[in-house]
């Protein structure tokens, strides 16, 4: 989609700016450096950023104002700028016809709607800032925006104290109009390989929602542990929830647990997708229930890192009634559209045997009113035109799905596993995709990442990360940033518009920010970290 604008836009990179419009009766004026550098702290890039002159200023009088949807938006930014200029954060309004000079207005615009639900645009000027959406999404990716340029030190919780005398704080004025090439956009966590606890998660989700991302793809139950609670099949996580791998504690969610992960992903317009992968890597579901084997005898509960040696009795009747209780549990605990079963890696069954089983999961999956996605060795049974692929092998293609209507999320291990190593010297991480600097992880173009996949087909991009050499979160960050900002950016902005030069030095620019998080980033040698 395309904005209508009535001044030349400007589209700026690292090097420069281009015009894509005819020029302004009156000369541009000459760009103050602090607001070059505003257009350079931006990942993803936005679509358009309009340079202007001045900027805004933020005082401890400044007032938010927002009218219903975007309320929830509103208190994101007085909670992120917290205490830092007084006693007490920026006070939230009900949007009025003529909002006081010097304040943040947050209000719907239906002419965004040509531009999808996740459109926004952020106009900063000296005497207000107005962030225009036509749903909460885009008022939320506009406040994200308006984020990144405000400063970094904002995001240090103890900046959250009360502070006195603070001086205004400038923001540079200029005119973003953005929205993102594609609907998913995407990261998975492997919570069965190594168990991570809610507030990890929670802080998972939170570094998504700063880069845009919108889908959190749970890897909840694999051989070396069962995460969710099923409340009609108890065993699977009192017992196969007990360990993981290496033999630590494991651990699970309950149902409420998981809820509460749902509802906070919510709030910031991430939507939970939820994994039982099957029929192969079900070894913790063996291991709680004999007559899932077709033996009827338990497996013993697995702490290593082999695959392929698992799989249900896809012969049994009982094996059908178990996924089921399994898909319903979850189905009505989320509320998002998508069911992952996973389906890939599987070596104990013939191809007759895992295409029948895949199709009657299917329809189990349809009938408790969701959409299945499944790796892409899913990609030659019969697919419905509702279901994904999520193409994951990189001498593979999915194409023979594509006319049946799937759609398919690029997740091409040699771009975009997160759990490779960056380079030999990495200490975690695996490399049997190769090594993924974040040059690679950056510079490729998902709408042809596939041969035979058209880009029509592409619904987005999602970073996976495998969690069997993860120890924990500071580990799972280490590997995650900044590939995963890399990947926000390949799914967020213009393939056109995507350069590594420039992103290299956006990427850089986040250093005091994501330092401020408490990020623990790869400084990798390939960015010049400011
Ligand atoms: C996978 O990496 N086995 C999907």
């Amino acid at each position: 989609m395309r904005f209508r604008l009535s001044a030349a836009i400007l589209i700026c990179s690292a090097a420069a700016c281009t015009s894509k419009a005819p020029p302004r009766v009156t000369p541009m004026p000459t760009p103050s450096p602090q607001i070059e550098s505003a257009a350079l702290t931006l990942v993803p890039l936005p679509q358009h950023v309009e340079r202007a002159t001045g900027s805004f200023q933020f005082t401890s009088a400044t007032m938010i104002y927002a009218e219903e949807p975007f309320t929830a938006s509103a208190r994101f930014l007085s909670d992120l700028i917290g205490l830092a200029f007084g006693a007490q954060p920026p006070r939230v309004e009900r949007a009025v016809t003529e909002p006081p000079d010097g304040s943040v207005v947050i209000r719907r615009s239906s002419p965004l709607r040509a531009a999808g639900g996740e459109a926004y645009e952020l106009q900063i000027s000296p005497n207000r800032i107005s962030i225009v959406a036509d749903e909460p999404a885009g008022a939320f990716y506009g406040v994200q925006t308006l984020r990144q340029l405000l400063p970094p030190a904002f995001e240090y919780e103890a900046l959250r104290a009360p502070r006195r005398n603070v001086p205004p704080v400038p923001v540079p004025a200029v005119l973003i109009q953005d929205s993102p090439r594609f609907p998913w956009r995407g990261a998975m966590l492997d919570v069965a390989r190594h168990f991570l606890t809610i507030d990890e998660v929670k802080r998972y989700i939170d570094l998504m929602a700063l880069h845009k991302l919108n889908r959190l793809h749970l890897h909840l139950a694999d051989d070396q542990g069962w995460r969710i609670e099923i409340k009609s099949r108890p065993n699977l996580t009192t017992y196969g929830g007990s360990t993981e791998v290496g033999g630590g504690p494991g651990g699970f969610y309950t149902q409420e647990q998981y809820a509460s992960i749902v509802q906070y992903a919510a709030d910031r317009f991430i939507t939970i997708v939820p994994e039982i992968d099957m029929p192969g890597h079900t070894n913790a579901a063996l291991a709680s229930y004999p007559e899932l084997n077709c033996d009827g005898v338990a497996r013993p509960l697995f702490t290593g890192t082999e695959v392929g040696f698992s799989a249900l009795c896809v012969e049994k009747e009982s094996t059908y009634t178990f996924i089921d209780d399994i898909v319903r549990e979850i189905a009505a605990i989320t509320p998002g559209p998508y069911f992952h079963i996973g389906g890939d890696e599987v070596k104990m069954l013939t191809p007759p045997q895992y295409q029948a089983f895949i199709e009657r999961v299917q329809t189990i999956v349809q009938t408790r009113g969701k959409q299945m996605i499944g790796w892409d060795e899913i990609a030659p049974t019969n697919l419905l035109p509702s279901s994904i692929i999520q193409h994951w092998r990189p001498k593979t293609t999915p194409a023979e799905a594509m006319a049946k209507g799937v759609k398919v999320i690029m997740s091409v291990a040699s771009r975009a596993y997160l759990d490779m190593k960056y380079d030999a010297a990495t200490p975690i991480g695996l490399t049997w995709a190769g090594i993924v600097s974040v040059k690679t992880s950056y510079d490729w173009d998902p709408g042809t990442a596939a041969e035979g996949v058209p880009e029509a087909s592409v619904l987005g991009v999602e970073g996976p990360l495998w969690s069997e050499t993860l120890a924990n979160i500071r580990d799972v960050e280490h590997l995650a940033f900044p590939r995963l900002a890399a990947l926000a950016e390949a799914a967020w902005s213009a393939q056109a518009s995507r350069k590594w030069e420039d992103f290299r030095v956006r990427l850089g620019a986040q250093n005091a920010r994501w330092t401020a998080l408490g990020l623990n980033f790869y400084r990798s040698p390939e960015i010049d970290w400011k």
